[in-house]
């Protein structure tokens, strides 16, 4: 693996590298050293070493604590609110009270016309962005109680994250990229690689792992994003317009990766998208307008084509209401 050079930035999401892109912010200067998160790293490699050998698709469940009593959802909103703007200025209610119930093995699909406010929700529920009140819950435990080290944990153990332009290091092969959260966590170079490997073979790319970016299709770097997105074996993927920057042909194998990685594996994904063949997919349908759900449905019923409207009608006077 390259060093990784001075000055890159990281995904705060994943805790993986990347080139610069939106969505993005340096990962906290004193992050990767700070003797906290390295022996919790370390511990967490530790539990890791002593799984079974990799089998299939369920090689990937997590070395999870065994938790007293298991959440219901792997994912809750409660009453999510965000606004924007400071106080005396004129303000955006992006989102309005938006409650969320995503249960362990569910495909949840987000849709919603330009400016409804879904990639708000994505970034908050990511840990990107804060709310301006309301809760984000994962596997029970309320992101705000955390301290800005244990979220950071939490984001990159816990979490995965799929861009719409995959956002993989150029300079680095498949099996490079794939391995990097690993070793940012800690995990020796050699035991990394090997869990790339495996991962790699999961979503059907093992045969380029050794290429670099440029030299894949964009069905192909999305699914090696995807390999990136899942090694650390995380609780919950989310996805922000997945199939974006696709062609039909790759944005249905993309699709088919994601509810493959669901019913199979019983992986839970929140996943925006535009595209009402891409929602179909899912297990469930939320539609977002102007901050708030709209209606909730089976995708069986979703119509064909997503309506586009710019949403409006949601600036305020700063008075902390929405
Ligand atoms: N940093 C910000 N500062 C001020 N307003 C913002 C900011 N980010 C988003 N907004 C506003 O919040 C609202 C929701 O934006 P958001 O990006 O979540 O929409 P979206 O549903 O993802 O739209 P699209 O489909 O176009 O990506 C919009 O009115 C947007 O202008
Ligand atoms: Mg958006």
């Amino acid at each position: 693996m390259a060093p990784i050079p001075n000055g890159i930035m990281i995904n705060s999401l994943s805790g993986t590298a990347l080139g610069n892109n939106s969505g993005l912010r340096s990962w906290p200067a004193d992050a990767p050293c700070s003797s906290t998160l390295l022996e919790e790293a370390q511990t967490a490699y530790s539990l890791k070493r002593r799984e079974k050998p990799l089998v299939g698709l369920q090689a990937r469940r997590p070395p999870v604590t065994p938790a007293k009593r298991l959440p219901m959802y792997v994912l809750e909103t409660r009453g999510l609110r965000k606004a924007y703007g400071s106080e005396g200025e004129v303000c955006v209610n992006a989102l309005r009270g938006v409650n969320l119930q995503v249960r362990k093995g569910e495909l949840l699909a987000i849709m919603g016309p330009s400016g409804s406010g879904k990639s708000t929700l994505l970034h908050i529920l990511g840990g990107v962005e804060t709310p301006t009140s309301g809760q984000v819950l994962l596997e029970g435990v309320d992101l705000a109680t955390l301290s800005d080290d244990q979220r950071t944990i939490i984001r990159r153990e816990r979490m995965g994250f799929i861009f719409q332009s995959f956002n993989l290091l150029p300079a680095f092969t498949a099996e490079e990229n794939v391995a990097l959260p690993l070793e940012l966590g800690g995990m020796p170079s050699v035991e990394a690689r090997r869990r790339a490997a495996d991962t790699l073979r999961l979503v059907g790319m093992s045969h380029r792992r050794n290429h670099v970016p440029t030299t894949m299709s964009g069905g192909e770097q999305q699914r090696v994003a995807i390999a990136r997105a899942l090694v650390m074996r995380p609780a919950l993927l989310l996805a922000d317009e997945p199939t974006g920057n696709l062609d039909s042909n790759n944005g249905r194998q993309v699709t088919a990766l994601l509810r493959r990685l669901v019913t199979e594996d019983e992986q839970t994904i929140v996943m925006v998208t535009h595209d009402a063949n891409v929602a179909a997919q899912a297990d469930r349908l939320v539609r977002l307008r102007d901050g708030l759900e709209e209606t909730a449905e089976t995708p069986s019923h979703a119509p064909t084509r997503e309506r586009e409207r710019v949403g409006a009608g949601r600036t305020c006077l700063f008075k902390g209401t929405g």
